[in-house]
């Protein structure tokens, strides 16, 4: 029997850290659910005493995701540790997870504590956190850089105090993997514990070495693996959940592993992400990226059609790349579009399936196939809306070429009052948009960014536009999707709009802060 790897993944915690890419509670919501139907084995949903936001957040998932493993983080101290078990409450399977540094840059710069201090510390509360009965993880932040004998100290206080998971991160993405073999099978045979421990390994790509150090860790033992989904996170990220699942299915004869990951979840996971957060991937990433299975060369594609296998590694269905068939057309029924949906792991309910039917139909006529991505894509666009929004767009024109001013015209409700419409100038024809929206309404957004993406191939592809807009501290995400990019580009900026105004699905900055510093956090004791 071959041995098991777990997978942790911390998108909604260690991912949603990195600056500009915080996440509503809702949305934070629909990945942990995704997460689940991917199969990973331990969700982080969050840092639970970083914010009421957070708490709330992790609370939920606890509450209603099931069948992963739900964990928090939390720094060594009762405050946050209360404050995740308490989230964590209703989970069917807790675990905190309690951090503390342990190299001596970390200890002497940030923590100002003697390492004396850091073991005692790691004693009381790791012990304090297992007296709760849940399960407890212990990382040793900057592991990596950490001195061995000391970290093994740490990890045996830990482990002694009730640590079921002992976990290694690679927190500035320093190690290279034969450091990261070696320093596994070190700690695997020194590190004394009174009870069988997991060893984890964490590892952020700041050299583009992250998935090299993973595989590394599991060579050496490590049964945990933590990152994230697209390698989102602080700096250049984590190491890629995706690329991890698929270096081990692909290259079995090497890694004799198994693991509980559908891997045809994979793709859809990372379009759920790239969608939520209005951040694409690049299209020459690993596994998810655009171009992963597209072969431009002649050579490349004569030997394709001759045999795939020739230069395709990975096939497309393995990691749930829909294939470029025709899923829905014209004729396709409500009940038809229901099933699909329901197939796709969506349930909207009667007003959403109204909605996205009639935006269905609409699609159909404009554009020749309809695939999954574009269902995925009015969906999205059309879940952000609520019962009531305060904006209804009505029309819009815009004038825009070459040696001339771009000019928007728009006609929206606002508030149930009678139409208005109002025209504006602006650097481009989406700014000039906006400006006429916002001179519509007697309001200002601040657009923090613009993302547009083509959903699939075709020159009647769907555009899909993710903005993120901000008015006083306050940040919302909106998302259109239209085979007219103007169109998307709208659509997306009003449904920020309105999720400003009715405060559903806003993220708060702190006073002062700008998106960036509002989202550091310190991990200092
Ligand atoms: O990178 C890191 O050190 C972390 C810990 C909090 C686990 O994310
Ligand atoms: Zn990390």
């Amino acid at each position: 029997m071959s041995k098991r790897i777990y997978f942790f993944d911390t998108t909604l915690r260690d991912g949603e850290q990195a600056p500009g890419f915080s996440m509503t509670s809702d949305e934070k919501f629909q990945i942990a659910q995704q997460l689940a139907r991917l199969g990973v084995d331990v969700i982080e949903a969050g840092f639970a005493a970083s914010s009421p936001g957070d708490f709330a957040s992790v609370q939920q998932i606890a509450r209603e995701v099931r069948g992963p493993v739900i964990t928090a983080l939390a720094r060594v101290t009762k405050g946050d540790i209360d404050a995740a078990a308490s989230a964590l409450q209703p989970a069917a399977r807790p675990r905190i997870h309690t951090v503390i540094a342990t190299s001596a840059i970390h200890m002497e710069k940030k923590l100002r504590m003697k390492p004396e201090e850091v073991v005692r510390r790691v004693q009381e509360m790791v012990a304090y956190a297992a007296a709760t009965g849940m399960e407890v993880e212990f990382s040793a932040e900057d592991a990596t850089r950490s001195d061995w004998s000391f970290l093994t100290q740490v990890f045996t206080v830990a482990a002694a105090a009730g640590a079921r998971v002992l976990n290694v991160p690679d927190t500035v993405g320093y190690t290279t993997p034969t450091e990261m073999f070696r320093l596994f099978r070190y700690l695997e045979e020194h590190v004394v514990s009174p009870h069988p421990i997991t060893f984890s390994c964490h590892n952020h790509d700041d050299l583009g070495l992250a998935t090299a150090n993973t595989l590394a860790a599991i060579e050496a033992g490590v049964t945990q693996v933590e990152g994230t989904i697209n390698g989102i996170g602080e700096r250049a990220g984590n190491v890629a959940l995706e690329e991890i699942a698929m270096a081990l299915g692909t290259r079995g004869d090497v890694y004799n592993y198994q693991t509980g990951i559908d891997t045809r979840e994979l793709y859809r996971t990372s379009r759920l992400i790239q969608q939520i957060t209005g951040v694409a991937v690049q299209p020459n990433k690993a596994i998810v990226g655009a171009n992963a299975f597209a072969h431009e060369s002649g050579i490349h594609q004569d030997g394709m059609l001759k045999e795939r296998k020739t230069y395709e590694i990975i096939q497309p269905e393995d990691v749930g790349v829909p294939r470029s068939a025709l899923v829905l057309g014209k004729h396709s029924g409500r009940a038809a579009f229901r099933d699909r949906l329901a197939h796709l792991g969506y349930q909207l309910n009667d007003a959403e399936t109204d909605r996205a039917f009639a935006r269905f139909k609409d699609l159909a006529d404009r554009k020749k196939t309809i695939m999954d991505e574009d269902l995925e894509a009015i969906v999205g666009d059309e879940r952000q809306h609520g019962a009531v929004d305060p904006i209804q767009l009505l029309s819009f024109q815009v004038f825009s070429g070459s040696n001339t001013l771009p000019t928007a015209t728009v006609q929206v409700v606002h508030n149930g009052q009678a139409p208005r419409q109002e025209a504006a100038s602006g650097d481009g024809p989406v700014d000039a948009l906006y400006q006429a929206v916002d001179r519509a309404i007697s309001f200002k957004g601040n657009l923090l960014r613009y993302q547009i993406q083509a959903v699939t191939g075709g020159q009647d592809a769907l555009g899909e536009v993710v903005v993120r807009v901000e008015s006083e501290g306050r940040v919302a995400t909106g998302r259109g999707a239209s085979t007219d990019v103007l169109e998307a580009s709208i659509r997306a900026y009003v449904a920020a709009l309105n999720k400003l105004m009715t405060g559903r699905g806003v993220v708060m900055m702190p006073d002062g802060q700008d998106e960036t510093s509002w989202m550091l956090r310190a991990f200092g004791g």
